[in-house]
């Protein structure tokens, strides 16, 4: 068998301890409690019913009910007792069949919804090192793997485990030499299970990773189908995608080869018990120590006996599976949100309707460092302080880490050194939800969801009115385009967005950000996929959208922030000089070099 990854070993090491994901899903199992106690009684009752009809056909086989006492009325009894108990045992496996899907069913719905509102709550980094097609496995079957542990596992535990034991009683009652001399086999199907248990595991293990992988390089790929047309990728994508398939194809061969090879074994050894008992019996018979009910009874017990013990060593490899979707789970589960809510948040207090934050919007960094990773500093020392509804430029070239400071503000990350403040409260006392309430940011790129283009704007959130919607739409300048779709308003989004052009998708970005009236508006490159014609309304519009709240602006044109109040200039992490443009341009630096660069582009731009 191939060997997995040593990185996926480590993966799975960081991985929480099994010990702990599992009683974690138990939790989930507790509110089911009582029903879960109605299927145990129900099982017993079915195991029951089992167990007494070779002993009932062992009854007119050896009182010779039909041949040499014939008694009529004793086998219509047994019969009908017969039946009845096939009846009674058939209804209450049903019903605990049905009772168990039903909890199944309802405990993974919980772990379902609880992993999607956890990974929601995780914090920017945590998704900067997870792909989106593994989450996506871990939502979809790993919680179906989990769900099998309650409705196969615990089942199987509950059954099989009582099956054995009741059918052990019965042979022992019925005669215990040859009961004793039977169960001789059970060290032998232990032993060959756990042979082949660590073999199995191993291939199922395997299989996942690689399923994940695929998976995750699927989902990659379709979000990046534009890239792979335009540059004709797909002769390298179809072959990554073909060496990943065939990986996880021979994963799934070597799996089902295993535990074929696994069901064999085991059914062989089956046969041959039955072989074992028809000798120990047989000669028993001819002795006549035992009678031949009681050699029909054995053979039927030991059939009996060898499902549940092969039912139980498969369900071990469910166990297996499920315990390996439970720790990639818990994984998930237990990752703490690194940027967490303060224990003692500042209370916003409302001021009025219309503005309901009381928050003056002065944005103070303060000797601020910060790198994504502990050894590489991607901010050094940022220190800078924006007036109440001031309006700021950032430029600098890419890389320069304009965005990451923007990151920092609406605290996506946390700093390592120095203090960001809104209205001289840092961003750490503040919730999370309040901070993100006080701010708005608009980049290049525009997420948008299924719904409607009214939804879009107000994000689902039902305390923004029709007429807020509106107004935020025309302050943007997306009013027009808006009422010239099919249904307006009421437009449906379909798939992120594909229905509209970039241009249209930043405007409504733009009228999104105003729907929620901010105190401090953020726009990063925003205006990057608007064509001249429809900047330029944008760039009039900009002093509106700007009014009344702190903004800053991250310049994709220099033109757009010629305005500004001041401009902030960052070259490696570093803000290198500062003024606003006239300044900026009379001290002939790094910023006049840089509007001098531009220059023949921009003139190109206020032409058009
Ligand atoms: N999520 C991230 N993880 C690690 N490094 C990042 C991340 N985002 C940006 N960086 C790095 O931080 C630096 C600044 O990036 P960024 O702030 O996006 O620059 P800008 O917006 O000025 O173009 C770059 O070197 C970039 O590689
Ligand atoms: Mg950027």
């Amino acid at each position: 068998m191939p060997k997995i990854d040593e990185w996926d070993e480590r993966r799975e090491a960081r991985m929480s301890d099994s010990a702990t994901a599992m009683r974690r899903l138990v939790g989930y199992a507790r509110p089911h409690l009582r029903e879960f106690l109605v299927v145990v009684a129900l099982v017993l009752v079915y195991i029951v019913t089992q167990v007494m009809q070779p002993w009932l056909v062992k009854i007119v086989i050896d009182q010779d009910l039909i041949v040499r006492h014939p008694h009529f009325r004793a086998v219509l009894t047994i019969g009908l007792l017969y039946l009845g108990i096939t009846i009674i045992g058939l209804f209450a496996n049903f019903t605990q069949n049905r009772k168990l899907q039903w909890m199944g069913q309802r405990i993974v719905r919980d772990i379902r919804n609880d992993l999607f509102t956890h990974i929601e709550s995780l914090s920017m980094r945590f998704f900067d090192t997870h792909e989106t097609g593994r989450l996506i496995t871990n939502v979809s079957s790993d919680t179906n793997q989990v769900s099998q542990f309650f409705t196969s596992f615990l089942l199987s535990l509950i059954q099989d485990g009582a099956s054995v034991l009741f059918v052990m009683g019965a042979m022992l009652l019925l005669d215990w030499r040859i009961a004793l001399v039977s169960f001789v086999v059970i060290p032998v199907i232990v032993l060959i299970s756990a042979l082949f248990r660590k073999k199995l595991r191993d291939n199922y293990r395997y299989t996942r990773t690689r399923y994940s992988r695929l998976i995750g390089y699927t989902a990659e790929n379709l979000g990046g189908m534009r890239i792979t047309q335009i540059f004709h990728q797909h002769d390298k994508q179809m072959r990554q995608h073909t060496a990943l398939n065939q990986r996880y194809t021979a994963g799934n061969i070597n799996e089902y080869r295993w535990s074929v090879l696994f069901n064999r074994t085991f059914s062989a050894l089956g046969n041959l018990s039955v072989a074992l008992m028809m000798w120990v019996g047989g000669e028993a018979v001819l002795h006549r120590t035992i009678q031949v009910g009681v050699l029909y009874a054995f053979i039927s017990y030991i059939q009996q006996f060898f499902n549940p013990i092969n039912s139980l060593t498969q369900n071990w490899n469910t166990l297996q599976t499920s315990m390996i979707s439970a720790e990639r789970i818990g994984g998930v589960l237990l990752t703490e949100p690194e940027v967490v809510d303060p224990s003692d948040p500042v209370e916003i207090v409302p001021a009025d309707a219309r503005d309901p934050w009381g928050v003056k919007g002065e944005v103070r960094f303060d000797h601020v460092s910060f790198g994504y990773g502990p050894d590489q500093e991607v901010l050094h020392d940022i220190s800078f302080s924006v007036p109440p509804q001031a309006f700021v430029g950032f430029v600098g070239e890419t890389g320069a880490g304009k965005s990451t400071l923007m990151g920092l503000l609406t605290r996506f990350y946390d700093i390592q050194a120095g203090s960001i403040t809104i209205d001289g409260i840092d961003v750490r006392d503040f919730r999370q939800a309040d901070l993100h309430r006080l701010m708005a940011i608009v980049q290049q790129e525009v997420n948008l969801f299924s719904g409607t283009v009214a939804d879009n704007i107000r994000l689902f959130r039902p305390d923004i009115s029709d007429a807020v919607v509106r107004e935020a739409a025309q302050t943007a300048g997306a009013d027009a385009f808006i009422r010239a779709l099919p249904g307006g308003y009421d437009a449906p989004i379909r798939a992120k967005g594909a229905n509209l052009s970039l241009g249209q998708r930043q405007l409504l970005a733009f009228a999104r950000a105003l729907a929620l009236n901010p105190k401090v508006l953020i726009l990063d490159e925003a205006t990057a996929s608007l064509d001249s014609a429809t900047e330029m309304i944008l760039q009039e519009g900009l002093t509106r959208i700007a009014a009344g709240r702190t903004t800053l602006v991250i310049a994709h044109r220099l033109s757009t922030i010629r305005e500004a109040d001041v401009i902030y200039v960052m070259d490696h992490g570093r803000i290198i000089e500062r003024g606003n443009h006239v300044e900026l341009m009379a001290k002939g630096g790094y910023y006049a070099r840089l509007v001098r660069q531009s220059a023949p582009t921009e003139r190109l731009h206020q032409q058009a």
